[in-house]
């Protein structure tokens, strides 16, 4: 049977840094409490209006195309993951499609957030395995920096997330030893709500204390987007972010011991573990959890923050670059976020 492997990897952030030190003059926090609870030392924030999420993803598209060795027009599907979206419709993988002059091939965005990279690298392998397509282009990118609270009410949020781009082709081969050998995704609604984006959207919230039969046209524009959403900083990202933790701790370790196990590997076996970078106290404490040493494990989010969808295509592509990863290496991908949702891809690095 086919397997799918990386065949060519990119990643794009904005030159404009920021930094810890920047963030204390829009609100009250400090570069002692950023670095001690989230391992963060600076992040990027994309150009106002020259950069978007798709612009973004298109840059990291190209450097991965040219490395597969193809062009543009050799894509024959777009599987483009983020949360924070060019417009609210349509998504962002038609526009990679236009701005790249691909011919009219299918484009899919992917709403999973932080495990968005991973569950969009397991669709995309699916259909490399059925032989549906022979170069699929895997993005994800995210510009947070538009929308986040800057006050003091959303420090403990807006601190933490950085803008940048990450992409992939994956081709078929027919050696059975290599590419991606299994992919585990996972999710549990019931805390859907603790870490979230509620507004604008279609959910019942609002509508409690009114009266149906008086509604009238504004009222109803007045659900989806109010003043009151915007003056109560209910259009922001909402997390609760220790309960986000605890469930991190646990469901992280779990989903690589599955790639593991799948494939009769243990940890001792792993040349690279690269985690989603949501917090770096989070990925010490797997990384302690299964007894992985500093070598076995990739982090940057010292530099770039939590980059949601990116930051696992960002993480790998930059330990390439760096000559952490060679042929033959046992990679395991693994994220968990918003969902909750998780995942993880095993990889024999081809
Ligand atoms: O990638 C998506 C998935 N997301 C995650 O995995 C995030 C998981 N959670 C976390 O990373 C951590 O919970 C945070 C980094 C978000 C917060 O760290 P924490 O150690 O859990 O802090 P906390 O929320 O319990 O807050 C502790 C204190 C509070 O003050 P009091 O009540 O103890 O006086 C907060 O108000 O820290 C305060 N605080 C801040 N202080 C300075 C919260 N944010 C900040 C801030 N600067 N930016």
């Amino acid at each position: 049977m086919l397997k799918s492997k990386i065949a060519g990897i990119g990643m794009y952030v904005p030159a404009n840094v920021v930094t810890n030190k920047d963030l204390e003059k829009l609100m009250d926090t400090n570069d002692e409490w950023i670095q001690e609870r989230t391992g963060i030392q600076q992040r990027r924030y994309a150009h106002r209006t020259d950069e978007t999420t798709t612009t973004m993803g298109v840059e990291a598209a190209k450097i991965a195309i040219e490395r597969a060795g193809i062009t543009a027009q050799d894509i024959d599907f777009i599987i483009f993951a983020t949360l924070s979206p060019d417009y609210y419709f349509p998504g962002c993988g038609v526009l990679v499609q236009r701005a790249l002059q691909m011919k009219e091939i299918g484009a899919l965005d992917i709403r999973n957030q932080c495990s968005g990279f991973v569950y969009a690298l397991s669709v995309a392998d699916q259909f490399i395995k059925t032989s549906m397509y022979k170069n699929i282009l895997v993005i994800g990118s995210e510009k947070h920096s538009f929308g986040l609270d800057y006050t003091t009410r959303g420090r403990n949020v807006s601190v933490i997330f950085g803008d940048g781009a990450g992409a992939v082709v994956l081709q078929p081969t027919a050696n059975e030893q290599e590419g991606i050998l299994s992919t585990h995704l996972h999710s549990d609604g019931e805390s859907a709500e603790i870490l979230a984006m509620f507004n604008p959207g279609t959910h019942a919230n609002h509508w409690a204390n009114k009266n149906y039969a008086t509604f009238n046209k504004a009222e109803i524009g007045d659900m989806f987007l109010s003043h009151d959403m915007i003056n109560n900083a209910e259009i922001y990202p909402f997390m609760d972010g220790p309960s986000v933790f605890k469930k991190a701790i646990i469901k992280f370790p779990e989903v690589i011991v599955e790639a593991l196990s799948k494939n009769g590997y243990t940890t001792e076996d792993l040349q690279l573990l690269i985690p989603h970078q949501a917090n770096l106290r989070i990925s010490q404490f797997v990384q302690q959890k299964l007894k992985l040493t500093d070598n076995q494990v990739y982090n940057n989010i010292q530099q770039y923050g939590n980059t949601t969808a990116a930051s696992v295509p960002i993480a790998l592509c930059e330990a390439w670059e760096n000559g952490k990863i060679k042929q033959g290496d046992l990679v395991c991908l693994a994220a968990f976020g918003s969902g909750f949702t998780w995942a993880s891809a095993l990889i024999k690095w081809a």
